[in-house]
Formats: C-alpha cells, structure tokens, sequence
C-alpha cells in the first residue's frame, strides 16, 4: 500500500481504439559526416549487426563525376530471429542513420538540422507502428495534426507510412523532430484502397527518397509545416499556458479536443467558416 493517492482513472485499454496502441518501429539519427562511418561500426560490432541486419544502404551521386556519397543506412537490431518467423518484422527495432550527403556547395535540410542544433547527432523522428494506419490518420486529420506527406507505400518495404510536421511553437524555428506512422503487412485490399486514393503520390520515388525531398523542399522554401497550425496551437495555448501542468483538468482536455476537431472542420471547409 502506498501513501499516494493515485486517482481511480480507467483503464486506457478501455477506451482506447487498437489503432492508438502503437509501439516503435524504428527511429531516425541524423550524424555528422565525420561520425558515419564511426556509427556504422558501433551498430556493426557492439550493437552485433550482421551484414543481413543491414536493410537498406542507399547512395546519390550529388554532382555528375564526383563519385556516389552514402546517404543512409538502416540497420535492425534487437531482431529475434530464433523464434517464430511469421511476425519478426514487429519485433524487431531499426536505426536508420542519415548524414548530410550533399557537397559543402550544395544546401541540405539534414545539414540545417545539425547545425540548428549545434550538433553532431540528432533524433530526427521515430516511427509508431500502429495496427491501423488509415483509422488513425483519419483520426489526426480531424484533429487537426498537419502531414507532410498523404499515406505512402514504401517501394522496398511491405510498409505503409506517413509523416507529420515538425513539433514547433508559432514564430520558433523548425526544430528537425516529427513523427512517422506506419503499418507493416497491409493487406492487398488496403494497398488498393490506398491506391485509389492517392493516384498521383502513389508510385513517388522510393519512400526514403520521397521524404527527404519534401524536406528539402521545405527547408528551401523556409516555410515547415508545424505539428499544429499556429492558429490551432495559439487556441489552445489561451486556455492551456497560464496554467500549471497538474491543473489541467478533463474539463480542459475534452475542450482541448473539440477545439481541435472544430478547427479541422473550419479548416477543411473554409467556405461555411461565416463568424
Ligand atoms: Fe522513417
């Protein structure tokens, strides 16, 4: 027995969808050229990597004749892979490791990141595994959560996938964390339902690719989509900041909700937004 009151809340099991159950399906480091190779070793010897342990390896050759650079690399480790095969690709866990590739003369939003943070290494997004990938982005969506991307097939995985804007308050800077939601194993009526849906952004270039394009293309244009919009974020903000973490009531937390459900339905149909 203990003398804390801990309050009688219910289970989150409960109430909670399966598709919010998630679990980490992988994590991004961003490096600095300089600790690549060094990291690649560690994951190759301490971590017990194995070359098969390596997923993926990918290279570009930034400039015509100078000679492809490694981007990324991605290697699993943790992976049981003594007991039963059918769902180890849900136990495993995966670095990816990218460094700034590009040529000194060249922009990247990798290198941005980095040095935003002064830094050599940063955790640049984890990935949430949920069983339900298109139930919980529709459940972001209508909560107002802003995407970088619409649901994606990874060319090279049985994978589906999408990924949020970058956690910032109104008027900070980017700071180079966001967050991935995947499924493994969609099954062929999933595929084509999502096929169908996005037609144009369906066959992008290797997922990989894709997203490090769209944040390029971000950092460049100087505007990153933020996690929230500044609008929603300030809303909340109103009735949230004077307060002191523990005050914070259900009473606060349903309103909260429905603030952000609300400014989804403004957002999506602006013309009805009279008042
Ligand atoms: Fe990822």
């Amino acid at each position: 027995m203990t003398q804390t009151a801990t309050a009688q809340t219910p289970s989150p099991s409960g109430h909670r969808p399966a598709f919010l159950n998630f679990q980490v399906d992988h994590m991004t480091l961003l490096l600095d050229p300089k600790m690549y190779n060094v990291s690649y070793a560690i994951f190759r010897t301490l971590f017990g990597a194995g070359q098969e342990d390596i997923l993926y390896e990918k290279r570009k050759e930034w400039a015509k004749g100078k000679g492809e650079t490694s981007m990324t690399f991605a290697v699993r480790i943790g992976a049981d892979q003594a007991s039963a095969q059918q769902a180890a690709a849900l136990r495993q866990t995966i670095v990816a490791v990218v460094q700034p590739s590009e040529p000194e003369s060249q922009p990247s939003h990798v290198r941005d990141m980095l040095e935003g943070h002064s830094a050599s290494a940063h955790w640049q997004h984890i990935a949430l595994r949920t069983s339900d990938l298109l139930a919980f982005h529709q459940y972001a969506l209508q909560r107002g959560i802003n995407f970088i991307t619409p649901i994606l097939k990874d060319a090279d995985e049985d994978l589906i996938q999408t990924f949020s804007g970058e956690w910032f308050f109104p008027g900070a800077g980017p700071s180079g964390l966001f967050f991935e939601f995947v499924q493994r194993n969609p099954n062929p009526n999933l595929l084509k339902k999502l096929e169908e849906r996005n037609k144009e952004t369906w066959f992008r270039d290797r997922t990989f690719l894709g997203l490090y394009a769209e944040k390029e293309k971000e950092y460049r244009s100087g505007t990153v989509t933020p996690f929230l919009d500044p609008r929603l974020f300030e809303k909340l903000q109103s009735r949230l900041a004077s307060k002191k973490l523990w005050e914070i009531g259900e009473e606060d937390l349903r309103w909260a909700e429905g603030e952000m459900q609300e400014y989804a339905r403004r957002k999506k149909q602006p013309s009805t937004q009279e008042g």
